[in-house]
């Protein structure tokens, strides 16, 4: 009888995949595409699974990338989306939220523009759909009458989610960073779940990996769990799944990859930087974040003011982030980013580093198993 590959996991199972390496649902802004099709293709054509992270997006722009993805691959793939954490995170409108933040947080608007006064930068104001409810329930609309066969949930409520996907033949996965928020996203029904350790780029907890996955394994077991944060070759494979993970979810390792579409000086920032250069801030959206420190990181812990809780940074920044994109001034936009940075070399295929992930892991499994 042969034995099974300790790679083919219950993940590839329930997905329909070859290799348990998922790319995380990073969500897309307006500066630049972390996961555009060309990049969650290349990934499942890989053997993995590629998520089209799309957070905050139109409904139609969703619809339009994922009908891109199925023109580069019939592989397995999915949809990464945010929910309001609760009904204060949700924006109404820009403008009234500037309104809001003028009114009352006068000096933190101040600050702001003492910052862009700081770099000459121009005055403008950023657009796009905010997160609103509403937006959401167009996104999952679009999301089941696709037939996308994951969902990715990284924040928020997920019950009313699980209620909707009723007998819709969809894989729902949730993402945690305790053991606690494991246990409600398994007792809501979600099939699989991502821990993510404080080392992990974007959004971030307080739970590093190593202690994080055993827990969250032993607390929704038999359910599968993918590993996230700080992990970005074959030897962090081959410890998640030594911690009981059956596979990995991985962000930062995918940035640098050729088809990620963040801007170029935002990969080279990546590629230069140690581990310790990536670090937690709230400077940007309002929730503790990790990302490559730049001068703005720095002069908001300058400054002694509190950054607002989100969603009220997040607009106010992101007229500041809109205004150093139209400068050019690529350093001083958010460049969210994990410790595995690290680790990283070069700019590579993605499929080379699927590939590369795999055999090192292999290699290791051989190696400890005997
Ligand atoms: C640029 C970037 C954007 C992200 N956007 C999202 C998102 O929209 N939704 C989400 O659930 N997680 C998001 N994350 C977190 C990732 O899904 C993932 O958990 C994390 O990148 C894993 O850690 P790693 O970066 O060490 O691989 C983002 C992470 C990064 C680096």
């Amino acid at each position: 009888m042969t034995r099974r590959s300790p790679l083919q996991t219950a993940v590839c199972d329930r997905l329909g995949i070859r290799y348990p390496i998922v790319l995380a649902a990073m969500g897309s802004t307006s500066r630049g595409v972390p996961t555009p099709p060309r990049l969650v293709a290349a990934v499942s054509e890989a053997g993995g699974l590629g998520m089209l992270g799309s957070a905050g997006q139109e409904p139609e722009e969703i619809r339009r990338r994922i009908a891109a993805v199925r023109r580069l691959t019939d592989r397995p793939f999915g949809v990464g989306l945010l929910l309001p954490v609760s009904r204060a995170d949700a924006v109404s409108d820009r403008a009234a939220m500037r309104a809001l933040l003028r009114e009352r947080y006068p000096q933190h608007v101040a600050f702001v523009d003492d910052l862009r006064q700081r770099w000459g930068l121009p005055d403008v104001e950023a657009s796009g759909p905010v997160l609103t409810p509403d937006l959401v329930e167009a996104q999952l609309d679009v999301v089941f009458a696709e037939h996308v066969p994951v969902l990715a949930i990284g924040l928020g409520d997920v019950r009313p989610v699980i209620e909707r996907r009723g007998a819709v033949d969809v894989t729902v996965i949730g993402l945690v960073g305790t053991p606690r928020q494991a246990q409600a996203l398994a007792a809501a029904g979600v099939d699989i779940i991502v821990g993510q350790g404080y080392e992990a780029g974007g959004h971030t907890g307080r739970i590093a990996t190593f202690p994080l996955i055993p827990q969250i394994v032993d607390a929704v077991a038999p359910r599968p769990v993918l590993a996230a944060g700080g992990i970005a070759d074959g030897r962090g494979l081959a410890a998640a799944l030594a911690l009981g993970a059956a596979g990995v979810w991985c962000g930062t390792a995918f940035l640098v990859a050729e088809e990620s579409e963040i801007y170029p000086e935002q990969q080279q920032a990546i590629l230069a930087a140690c581990s310790d250069e990536f670090v937690v801030t709230r400077a940007y959206t309002g929730k503790t974040a990790r990302d490559v420190k730049n001068d703005v990181i720095a002069a908001w812990e300058a400054s002694g003011l509190e950054p607002l809780p989100m969603p009220l940074q997040w607009i106010l920044m992101d007229d500041f982030v809109a205004a150093a994109e139209a400068a050019g001034r690529i350093e001083l936009i958010n460049n969210p980013a994990g410790q595995a940075g690290g680790l990283l070399r070069s700019r590579r295929p993605a499929a080379d580093i699927v590939q590369s992930m795999v055999e090192e892991a292999q290699a290791i499994l051989r190696r400890l198993c005997g």
